[in-house]
């Protein structure tokens, strides 16, 4: 019982590490988060709405709640933020049939409300850059951290068209791909780092609403401490004033 008990203990104390190996080995950037920036996060909206909520949906996301986390009025939401036809207290919902989706890109393309903490925010920032152009695939590209990829570049017109430079393909780690691996075209409206600028706020604000409550959590953790830390001063007194006649 004691070397099971050992074993399984060992074993949890390995997921971590499970958990990082499923990049693929590829190395992935670090994505730029910063919870408590609204206007990061209002940019990240702002690319998620245009270029995101055709295909994929964020259903367990409200506009309202987001008005209300990013300082917005619901009328500011709805004018700037809703193109669907959607109402505030609606959820981020999508109108493609899953059936037609299946049809057109050979899968569905998932939910995203917490693709953050299912891909992790890293892998996010890297896919979303790490596109390049590949004429075997139905959509023309694929993708250094997902391989045969059925998502089309749909962040070109920004970003640009990327090559892959056949001679840079790290093959000590088993042919792994990198962003050195790749050359942008200059075909985007924006500069590289502008783009990466862009792609930092848009994982940002899938990181947000996979956990909305973060920021206020990480917030609530300060006075929490501080309140401990307030509170030993009495705990303290009490302990001398208690032990005083023991001792
Ligand atoms: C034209 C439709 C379309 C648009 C627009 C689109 N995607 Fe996708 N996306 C897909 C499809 C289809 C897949 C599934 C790819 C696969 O499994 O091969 C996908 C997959 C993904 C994945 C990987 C999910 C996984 O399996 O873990 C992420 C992340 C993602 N999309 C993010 C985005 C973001 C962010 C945007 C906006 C910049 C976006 N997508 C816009 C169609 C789309």
């Amino acid at each position: 019982m004691k070397k099971m008990m050992k074993k399984i203990s060992v074993l949890l104390l390995l997921l971590p590490s499970f958990a990082m190996a499923s990049g693929g080995g590829v190395h992935l950037d670090e994505a730029p988060i910063d919870l408590s920036d609204k206007e990061s996060l209002k940019n990240g909206a702002k690319l998620f709405m245009n270029y995101c909520l055709s295909c994929h949906s964020a259903k367990f996301m409200r506009y309202k709640r987001m008005a209300d986390d990013l300082g917005m009025s619901d009328q500011e939401v709805l004018d700037n933020l809703v193109f669907t036809g959607a109402k505030i207290h609606d959820t981020m919902d999508i109108a493609m049939p899953a059936e037609q989706a299946a049809k057109w890109f050979g899968t569905v393309p998932p939910d995203l409300s917490v693709i953050s903490r299912a891909r992790g925010d890293d892998w996010l920032y890297t896919y979303l850059r790490g596109f390049y152009v590949d004429p075997s695939r139905p959509m023309g590209v694929n993708n250094i951290v997902f391989q045969d990829v059925g998502m089309p570049h749909v962040l070109a017109g920004l970003q640009g068209n990327q090559q892959l430079k056949s001679d840079s393909v790290d093959m000590a780690n088993g042919g792994a791909k990198t962003m050195e691996s790749l050359v942008v075209d200059g075909s985007g409206s924006m500069s590289p780092a502008e783009y990466d600028k862009a792609v930092g706020d848009l994982v940002n604000f899938l990181a947000y609403v996979g956990e909305p409550v973060k920021a206020y959590r990480m917030t609530l953790g300060w006075y929490v401490l501080g309140f401990l830390l307030i509170l030993l001063i009495p705990a303290y007194r009490l302990k001398k004033e208690y032990w005083k006649d023991v001792h």
